[in-house]
């Protein structure tokens, strides 16, 4: 796979300056002869699996009805499905197999804290899942057979939907343009441009890249909470300087100066807000299913290094680093982890790639040895033993 050209024919720096968050964009033959890491097979046995999210969609042409039915699903139903207008969509693929976390590596000229997972759809021919808008960027990278997508106009919260169907239906929408994506095109989309995507003939497979952006309600909420935990009952609104007011029931300027000032000394601390942000924006998809063990000794740690044992993050993993204000630290699923001018070196490779042979973990000292072990004992990376 060519991670120098990952748009293919257009350059990441003419991406990100006219289309990203702004604009569609089809790319044809973004991935030359790509050839899919999982197959519909394991699609549809990844569905049948009690942790990983999945569903069913179904459109019924005749009663103009729409249906939803979440995973996991028993193998029997694929047998059951007809011969088209059904869609199943199989969530975070790439927490589950390691070669489509791969893939998602090639979208990395987008922090990849800001990369939420990798879905992939099977559609029978006409399968899809309505028209409907996103609230975030997404990459529709077609995979095998043919989906034709079509593009119009901008919606919002407000934007008129079903009410009667159990996902999100824009209805009487009309598209303005039509693309027909043949495997290895690709097709970007800004948040909320309305879409709809459906299957023109079999064995229609389509990865949707997908990205997150917090809402500013989950960023104030989550950075006060954060802050919140930390501070004691005794520290509080204080008016020693208090006048005379005409009305005591008056709230005056001077009080909402007072409470502005508080709350502006919050947000002054760049220290706290890079703290909480890196937490933040690491904290794993499925907290539920991190797997917590005794971390190696360092000792073993070494023989794997001396065998030439390769490290890979664990598939659900985030990572990030930060070197600002004062203190450097890597965050791992929203775990902070205090770096010092020995370790950062190694955080930085982390979060570079998301394998590593030993050669390429600079700085192994026992500082790093032990951020390693530590973050081996989290879950957070793996020794790759087979
Ligand atoms: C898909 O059906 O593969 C993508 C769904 C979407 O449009 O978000
Ligand atoms: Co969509």
């Amino acid at each position: 796979m060519n991670m120098d050209a990952p748009l293919g024919s257009i350059s990441v720096e003419t991406f990100l300056k006219d289309y990203w968050q702004k604009k569609p964009l089809l790319i044809r033959q973004a991935i030359p002869d790509f050839s899919p890491p999982v197959t519909a097979d394991e699609l549809a046995g990844l569905a049948c699996e009690p942790d990983v999210e999945s569903r069913l969609i179904r459109f019924d042409a005749n009663e103009d009805h729409w249906s939803l039915e979440q995973g996991p699903f028993p193998e029997s139903r694929f047998a059951e499905l007809p011969d088209s207008q059904w869609t199943l969509l199989v969530q975070a693929v790439d927490h589950w197999i390691p070669e489509a976390a791969d893939l998602v590596e090639r979208f990395r000229f987008i922090p990849s804290w800001r990369v939420d997972d990798l879905m992939i759809s099977y559609a029978a021919p006409g399968g899809g899942v309505g028209p409907h808008y996103d609230n975030y960027d997404v990459f529709l990278l077609q995979a095998s057979g043919t989906r034709r997508w079509e593009l119009g106009g901008v919606c919002t919260e407000d934007s008129p939907r079903r009410p009667d169907a159990p996902v999100m239906i824009l209805p009487e929408w009309k598209p303005d343009q039509s693309y027909d994506l043949e495997p290895g095109d690709m097709l970007y989309l800004p948040p909320q441009i309305a879409h709809n995507g459906y299957a023109v003939g079999d064995d229609c497979m389509t990865y949707s890249i997908g990205f997150r952006a917090p809402a500013h309600n989950e960023i104030l909420r989550s950075f006060s909470d954060f802050v919140g935990e930390k501070l004691g009952r005794e520290i509080r609104y204080a008016d020693p300087d208090l006048s005379l007011q005409t009305n005591p029931g008056q709230i005056g300027q001077d009080a909402l100066n007072r409470v502005q000032a508080i709350l502006a000394s919050y947000l002054k601390d760049e220290a706290q807000i890079a703290r909480w942000f890196g937490r933040y924006m690491t904290e794993p998809k499925y907290p539920e299913l991190e797997e917590v063990q005794e971390p190696p000794s360092i000792e073993e740690l070494q023989q794997w290094l001396a065998q030439d044992i390769p490290l890979r993050r664990n598939e659900g993993a985030r990572f990030a680093y930060l070197d600002k204000a004062g203190e450097a630290s890597l965050f791992a699923n929203g775990e902070r982890y205090p770096l010092t001018c020995e370790t950062l070196p190694l955080a930085e490779a982390l979060c570079l790639r998301n394998d590593y042979t030993p050669a390429q973990l600079p700085n192994l000292n026992r500082d790093a040895l032990d951020l390693l072990c530590r973050l081996i004992g989290a879950g957070a990376l793996y020794p790759v033993l087979d």
